[in-house]
């Protein structure tokens, strides 16, 4: 069997917001997978962004599936809303999920997809009773907040431990990272077994996107 394909999530965050449609479906004639779309409220994390009507927005100008990032407290106040919106994938963070099988389970019923979100110092230990319930886990390798951070290095293990994890069990469940891939960090995120690259500042910094995501589908194949 031939192993899929691994796929880049294009996080509009980092593209310039009085072009987005335009940067959108560049990005998407790049050829990049998914476009990943980073809610904040300026409670979990420092930082506000955008929501709903963008969202909604997003979904009328592209076909891409819409890997919906929550990073915000009390998700379960808006999750329904957000698949209405056309989320594809909708995340949650395990620091501020109180139950977080219902609000898997709440997004599976919805018709979309979980994923369970981990900062980088939230031990994988949060997945025990949750892992074959998810469709995808997100480990982020920088802290949520921001584009263009530096990729924590000291997540690799992590990461690794999580490949082991999935396939020692024979889950069905996507590895994801989030913050900091670029070129000179994309190799060893490979090598550790991801198959969901979160790419913001990567794919849209300096404009010129179509050779962005050229450079880095080439060190993903
Ligand atoms: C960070 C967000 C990321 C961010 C990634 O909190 O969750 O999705 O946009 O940006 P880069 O790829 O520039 O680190
Ligand atoms: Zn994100």
């Amino acid at each position: 069997m031939t192993k899929p394909k691994k796929k880049i999530s294009a996080s509009i965050l980092s593209a310039d917001f009085g072009r987005l449609a335009e940067q959108i479906q560049e990005a998407e004639a790049a050829g990049v997978d998914w476009i990943h779309f980073d809610v904040m409220d300026g409670h979990f994390v420092p930082n506000l962004t955008i929501g709903l009507p963008v969202l909604q927005a997003v979904r009328k100008i592209t076909k891409l599936p819409l890997d919906v990032h929550l990073m915000i407290s009390n998700p379960e106040l808006y999750i329904e809303k957000y698949v209405e919106a056309g989320a594809d994938w909708v995340g949650v963070q395990v620091e501020v999920a109180w139950h977080l099988e219902r609000l898997v389970q709440q997004i599976k019923e919805l018709g979309a997809k979980a994923t369970v979100v981990l900062n980088p110092a939230t031990p994988l230990s949060y997945l025990d009773m949750i892992l074959s319930e998810a469709d995808m886990v997100l480990l982020m390798t920088v802290n949520p907040g921001y584009s263009g951070q530096k990729f924590i290095r000291g997540t690799l293990p992590k990461i690794k431990q999580l490949r082991e994890m999935i396939d020692n069990q024979g889950l069905d469940v996507l590895l994801q990272v989030d913050g900091g891939v670029h070129l000179n960090t994309v190799d060893d995120l490979v090598a550790a077994g991801v198959d969901v690259f979160v790419s913001g500042s990567g794919v849209f910094d300096g404009g010129n996107i179509a050779e962005n995501v050229r450079r880095l589908r080439e060190r993903l194949e």
